[in-house]
């Protein structure tokens, strides 16, 4: 079918949207706005205070006290911002976040973006066009796009295509990789997988070995580890790094968050080699053509990259993991990603009415989370999404696990099924 005749992604999207998350918003189950906060809790605008489980920032370092030192003391030196694009003007913030992630990752080369969707959109052209001379692509590169890899990059299909052709893989079934691997031997072309590490919405995929097999086939991996970074491994590299034993193979990109764990704002690109630093900060899209992180999110930045460093990173790690096994055990390992090393679970309704009304017993009982529906999941089904956090406290778990035991109760929630 041609462009003019195809419908176009977002009119699908449009056109499949029920008016689930429209009724949620309106009961004030979700969309919520919030006048302020103290730790966990949030008193909304309206009115009310709550437990939230709605927030990505699983170790709680956003209201750390020299995250917010920092913030306060660049607004003093240099004001909210420099409104310049790196390459004219930085604040010395930058090169110094960059130094200190450096040696988060071991001497990996590291450049910092204002999001993670602009590592994508400025390091994926790179590959694709042959620039890292660290990753070289033989005639032509073909990307393998998971399909549970996050939307930020499933996006970019348009543009990655002018680079070489897409095609949609499961990276949990062995099958699915090799037949592509197997096309792109034929036709002599680089494999470059991209996947996320831990899913925001799904479980977990087989780095090391996903690894190991681009590396025969003489392909990449390119990981977006958004919700892996901080919250695991040495330093709080992440979920990627500590999956391959804490040393990046040279087959391997990592694209990380410094907006969720992290406690600050941002993303950053880990490539193997420094010297491909230069060229992505010459000509990444994002960089050249935008602006660089607001100043005190940079000094915050560089204070929680500073924790990383030390030894409290480990003490807000194992309050984390320890939140979500209680929880775990709580219920029974009845939800979505029970078990497994992810900070965010999954309560599955299989029809949205009785995902709202799921949300609204929750918020009777002082709790909100973020209630998913078409398009994050299939069509008709919703999904209560609970991101833990080191900041919770064991009666905030209980709490919830009671409040889902009134739930199950209701009649709702019946089984422990995984979206389509
Ligand atoms: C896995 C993943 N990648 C990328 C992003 C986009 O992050 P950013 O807002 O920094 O572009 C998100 C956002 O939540 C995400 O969950």
């Amino acid at each position: 079918m041609d462009a003019q005749n195809k419908q176009d992604w977002m009119t699908i999207r449009r056109d499949n949207t029920s008016s689930a998350l429209e009724r949620a918003y309106a009961e004030g189950l979700t969309g919520l706005t919030v006048a302020s906060r103290k730790g966990k809790r949030i008193t909304l605008k309206e009115g009310g205070t709550f437990t939230e489980f709605v927030s990505c920032s699983y170790l709680g370092l956003e209201t750390h006290p020299s995250l917010i030192e920092a913030a306060h003391q660049a607004l003093g030196t240099t004001g909210l911002h420099l409104s310049s694009s790196r390459s004219a003007m930085r604040p010395v913030y930058l090169p110094q976040l960059e130094s200190l992630l450096s040696e988060i990752y071991n001497g990996c080369g590291i450049s910092v973006f204002t999001s993670t969707s602009s590592v994508h959109l400025g390091v994926l052209p790179l590959l694709g066009s042959n620039s890292l001379k660290s990753y070289p692509i033989r005639k032509r590169v073909h990307w393998l796009m998971d399909k549970t890899a996050h939307a930020s990059m499933q996006v970019l299909r348009g543009i990655l295509q002018q680079f070489g052709e897409v095609s949609r893989v499961q990276s949990t079934d062995p099958e699915s990789i090799s037949s592509v691997l197997g096309i792109c031997a034929e036709r002599q072309e680089t494999p470059i997988l991209l996947i996320d590490g831990i899913g925001s919405m799904s479980g977990l995929v087989p780095i090391a070995q996903l690894c190991s097999r681009l590396e025969q086939a003489g392909g990449y991996v390119y990981v977006d580890d958004a919700h892996g970074i901080s919250i695991t491994g040495r330093h709080g590299a992440g979920y990627a790094l500590a999956a391959v034993d804490n040393q990046l193979p040279r087959n391997m990109v990592i694209a990380g968050s410094l907006s969720k764990a992290f406690g600050g704002a941002g993303g950053f690109v880990v490539v193997s080699d420094p010297q491909d630093v230069p060229l992505i900060q010459t000509l990444a899209n994002p960089l050249v053509f935008g602006h660089s992180i607001m100043v005190p999110m940079l000094a915050a930045n560089v204070a929680a990259a500073k924790i990383h460093l030390s030894n409290e990173i480990d003490i807000l790690q194992n309050h984390l993991w320890h939140n979500v096994r209680l929880f775990d055990s709580l219920t029974h390992n009845r939800l979505l990603n029970a078990g497994v090393q992810s900070p965010v679970r999954g309560a599955f309704f299989e029809t949205e009415g009785d995902g709202l009304k799921a949300c609204r017993i929750l918020r009777a009982n002082g709790i909100l989370m973020f209630p998913v529906f078409y398009p994050i999941i299939a069509k008709g089904k919703a999904m209560l999404r609970f991101a833990f956090s080191a900041a919770h406290t064991e009666n905030d778990i209980q709490q919830l696990a009671d409040s889902l035991s009134e739930v199950a109760h209701a009649g709702l929630w019946k089984t422990h099924m995984a979206p389509a």
